[in-house]
Order: structure tokens, then C-alpha cells, then sequence
């Protein structure tokens, strides 16, 4: 049975996300679009419902001209929401004007009940407004459902053609009823059924992998993220031994770590296992290499010739597993161009090995719901929370010139500010942290001797989508409970920094 979708028009500015988040908690599968899809691509995916999103700069009530008016008559429910219930109005033969300097943050609005979209909410209630314009002349059919204080039209709809606008987002917390309009129009306008859930997505996937792969068998790179984890492991829930790991240990991981990510998958999950023990190898490619960029280069390149070298050891091998996930293929509307940054794919796929299929099993979800598929499949808490790691790894977190010593210093400082994250009970709430060994040494005194020795720096930031970022809060206690277990337990340092930049002007990582 198709499960009912959802689609989400995206004109851009990253907000579609947040909407096809709350759609799919709300348990109905939703797919994004980008704004000049055509209605025959929007009609093939046999949508229940649309919702119009994005591009909270009001800066213009033109339509984009990419954009195809025919959606509003397709006869499928549509909500608008900021921008989308602007074009709503103007396409559909009304005005809006702009309001420069009118409302905007939370705002109370007295809403019109007696419709679908307000069904069982307070008449009185509050929301956040982005969008500021005025409906000056409203569209035909259209009702006013919500008004703001000072009798802005807040949201609108033609209840016989089940198309709704909403200036306020919806989506946002402070949105106080937002949840509730969301299922509303889910539920009560486009009569979706809540058929998105977890377990049947395993349940589906599994079925489909084993309808695919047959008795071939599948190749997987393993880097210890939680994307390849993932999906290896929901790979070989389908089709156990066929499938062979490899992890290829570089040795710019954290501590421990490909011990962690070998003992998950050989004990627990009893996968063919391969692990390739290339450290030496990637440390003679980077002695003495101290650009960012040439580090990049040749970390992927060399990840390839390995993982190459291993596979074409196997014989032939039909399918490859990528953990790739749904931010990874959206397409976005405007202004939201830059979402994959090239070197996002270093130690991603090899090309130059044939395979006949290349399997994407997390192609459909958000980060969070492959987060719990990981865990329903029973992989350890530890691997699914895994913060991102790059694929360069510390190569680009040791400044300058890289050595097995220096790394080690780092693996060691970068350790104990996880491990006191942890304890503090910040490690969820703080996206990314990790310790940065920068090749700065200076001056400093250790049992009444005078040292020389490193700085290590300390980065921690909180970033919804990881383009722009802020610098975590981290209390000073925690901090300062870092820094001398740093300097304490790890020889070579004697200085500690946190580093207080957001994104930008600086990048996350520091090289
Ligand atoms: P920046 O430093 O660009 O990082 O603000 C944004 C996010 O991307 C990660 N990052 C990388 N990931 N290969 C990767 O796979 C890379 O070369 C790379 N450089 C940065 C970074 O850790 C952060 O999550």
C-alpha cells in the first residue's frame, strides 16, 4: 500500500525543513520539492496535500517566474504559509501591499473556528510572524479565518477548494496552537492517514533491499558515522552475510573509535568485517603537508585507493550502500543554493569502482529519524548520537603539519572535553565539539618547570543545518573542569582557549 504523501514547495531561505519535520512527526510522509517543479511532477508523487513554504524576506510579492501558478488548480489541498499564502492571494486574483515597519514576532491573533484549519483550537491565541504585508483585496471565495489585534488579515481560506494561508508560521514553537493547524490541515483537510512510521519504514526497507540485492552480495564504508552505520546495519538486517564492511582506519579518528565501530559490528551484528589498518600509509602521504585544502585532497584520494585496493580483493562485488540522507538530495528553492559543500564529500564514494547498483536505503529521512532507526535496530546510543565528524578527520583539526605524536596529544585532549560534556549532560544540545591542537606552543610552568608546549583550543557550537553557527554557552565550570584535566592528564599541553566565534565569519572546524 502507497503511504499517503505530503509535498512541501520550497521557495527557499531553509525553512522547509522545520515544516517536513512536524509533518513527519505527525506521522505522514512528506517529500520537498524545489519551486519550479511542474504540476505533472508535483501530480506523479499523488499528493494528499501541499504546502507552500519559504523565503521569509518579504522583499517581493512577485511570483517567481519558474514557479507554476496550475498548482492552486489542481484540486489538491494547499497551505500557504508566509510567502506561500502571499502568492496564494496574488495568484488567485487578489492584492497584497507591503507593510514595512508592521507587526512581526509574537503576535495575538483571534482566530475564526468554525473552519477545518482552526477546528478545536482557542479563538484566542499567539503566533510568530516573519512575514509582514497587508491583504488588501482578498482573493475570491476566500474567507478571513485569523486576525491580528490590529486587524491584519493573519490567515485566510476557500474552504470549497481547501485552499488556506497563513501569514504566522505554523511550524515554530513559539506558534502557540502551531501543531495543532499543521494537523488539522493533515488530517481534517487532506485526510491523510498516519502511516509514516519507523518501524514500518524498517519493516518496507528490509523487503525492498532483499527484493534487490537477491543472492548478490553488497559492499559497505564503514567510516564510523552515523549515516554508514545506519545503513549498513539495516543492510544486513536484510541480507546478513552478503553484505561486507570495510572500515578503512586512517588514523585520523577520534580515540577509540574504529575499536568502537569493529566491536558494534563484528559482535553484535556478526557482519563480514574488514578492517584496514592504513595509518602509516595516510601519514607518509600528509608528512610534511600543512595546506587545508591539499590535507583534504589527499585524505580522500588515498581513502579511495584503499578502500579500491580491499574491494577489487573481494572479486566482484553488485551493490554499493551509501548513507546518504534526505537533506543530501533535497533540491532547495532560492537563496538556499549552497546546502552540500564540496568537501563534504571527501571519503564519500570511490569512482572509479564499478558496481552495478548503488543501494541509498536512508535516501528518504531526516537525520533524526535515521537516528531511530539506529536505535530500533539496536545500535548503541553512543554510535546513533554521534556528532558529524569530517571526513578528513583530525587532519584538519591538527594545525599545520601533522605527526603521530600530535595526534595522539589530540585524540587524548579531545577525548576528556567529550567525556566532560557528556557528564554535564550538554552532549545532545551542543551539535558539534571537539579540541583543536593549534600549532601555536608558548610559555607556561608545570611542577615549578618551565614547558613549552601546545595550545589546544576548544570549538562548540550550536547550528541547526551547520551553514551558520553559533558558539556554545558552555557554563564555566564545565570549561574550567576541562582545562585542567587538559593540562593535567595530557602531556604537551599547557594552555587551554575556547574559542568564542560564531559562523560565520569563522568556519566550524579550523582548517
Ligand atoms: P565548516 O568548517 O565548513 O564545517 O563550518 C561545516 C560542517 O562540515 C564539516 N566539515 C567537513 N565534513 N569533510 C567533511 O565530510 C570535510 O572536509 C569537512 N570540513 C568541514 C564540519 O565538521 C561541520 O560539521
Amino acid at each position: 500500500m502507497n503511504k499517503d504523501t505530503v509535498i512541501i514547495i520550497d521557495f527557499g531561505k531553509n525553512l522547509n525543513q522545520m515544516v517536513s519535520r512536524k509533518v513527519r512527526e505527525a506521522n505522514v510522509y512528506c517529500e520537498v520539492m524545489p519551486y519550479n517543479a511542474s504540476c505533472d511532477r508535483i501530480l506523479s508523487k499523488n499528493p494528499k496535500g501541499i504546502i507552500l513554504v519559504g523565503r521569509s524576506d518579504s522583499a517581493t510579492t512577485e511570483k517567481p517566474p519558474e514557479f507554476d501558478p496550475g498548482v492552486f488548480g489542481m484540486g489538491i489541498p494547499i497551505l500557504g504559509i508566509g510567502y506561500g499564502m502571499k502568492l496564494m492571494v496574488t495568484e488567485l486574483g487578489g492584492k497584497v501591499e507591503e507593510e514595512s515597519g508592521g507587526e512581526s514576532g509574537k503576535v495575538e491573533i483571534a482566530l475564526e473556528t468554525d473552519n477545518d484549519l482552526f477546528s478545536n483550537i482557542n479563538t484566542e491565541t499567539s503566533c510568530w510572524l516573519s512575514n509582514t504585508f497587508h491583504v488588501s483585496v482578498m482573493p475570491h471565495g476566500f474567507k478571513v479565518l485569523a486576525r491580528s489585534r490590529n486587524c491584519a488579515v493573519a490567515a485566510i481560506g476557500n474552504e470549497e477548494k481547501k485552499l488556506y494561508g497563513v501569514q504566522f508560521q505554523p511550524e515554530i514553537l513559539e506558534t502557540q496552537d502551531g501543531e495543532d493547524m499543521l494537523r488539522n490541515f493533515l488530517f481534517r483537510i487532506c485526510e491523510c492517514r498516519a502511516d509514516w512510521k519507523i518501524s514500518s519504514f524498517i519493516e518496507e526497507s528490509v523487503e525492498e533491499i532483499k527484493r534487490k540485492v537477491g543472492d548478490k552480495r553488497v559492499l559497505c564504508a564503514l567510516s564510523g558515522g552515523v549515516d554508514s552505520a545506519v545503513a549498513a546495519a539495516l543492510v544486513n538486517k536484510a541480507v546478513g552475510k552478503q553484505l561486507v564492511c570495510i572500515l578503512v582506519d586512517h588514523g585520523l579518528l577520534r580515540k577509540n573509535e574504529a575499536d568502537q565501530v569493529e566491536e558494534v559490528f563484528r559482535k553484535q551484528f556478526d557482519v563480514n568485517f574488514i578492517r584496514v589498518n592504513a595509518q602509516e600509509r595516510f601519514l607518509s602521504r600528509l608528512a610534511g603537508v600543512t595546506d587545508p585544502e591539499q590535507k583534504r585532497k589527499i585524505v580522500g584520494e588515498e581513502f579511495i585507493r584503499v578502500f579500491e585496493e580491499e574491494a577489487r580483493k573481494l572479486g566482484k562485488i553488485d551493490f554499493l550502500v551509501q548513507g546518504t540522507i534526505y537533506p543530501d538530495v533535497i533540491e532547495s528553492g532560492v537563496g538556499s543554493a549552497e546546502v552540500i559543500k564540496s568537501h563534504h564529500n571527501v571519503g564519500g564514494l570511490p569512482e572509479h569502482i564499478e558496481f552495478s547498483e548503488i543501494i541509498e536505503p536512508l535516501r528518504e529521512l531526516f537525520k533524526d529519524e535515521v537516528r531511530k532507526v539506529g536505535l530500533e535496530l539496536g545500535l548503541p546510543e553512543q554510535l546513533v548520537w554521534r556528532q558529524p565528524f569530517p571526513g578528513p578527520g583530525l587532519a584538519v583539526r591538527v594545525i599545520g603539519e601533522i605527526t603521530f605524536e600530535k595526534l595522539e596529544i589530540l585524540r587524548d585532549a579531545d577525548q576528556i572535553f567529550r567525556d566532560e560534556l557528556e557528564k554535564a549532560g550538554l552532549n545532545k544540545s551542543i551539535n558539534q565539539y571537539f579540541a583543536v591542537l593549534t600549532g601555536m606552543r608558548s610559555v607556561g610552568v608545570k611542577r615549578d618547570r618551565r614547558t613549552y608546549d601546545y595550545t589546544v583550543a576548544l570549538r562548540a557550537v550550536t547550528t541547526r543545518d551547520f551553514m551558520t553557527a553559533e558558539w556554545a554557552k558552555i557554563p564555566y565550570g564545565v570549561l574550567e573542569r576541562v582545562s585542567n584535566r587538559i593540562v593535567n592528564e595530557v602531556n604537551g599541553v599547557n594552555r587551554v582557549v575556547f574559542d568564542i566565534t560564531s559562523k560565520p565569519p569563522a568556519t566550524i572546524e579550523w582548517e
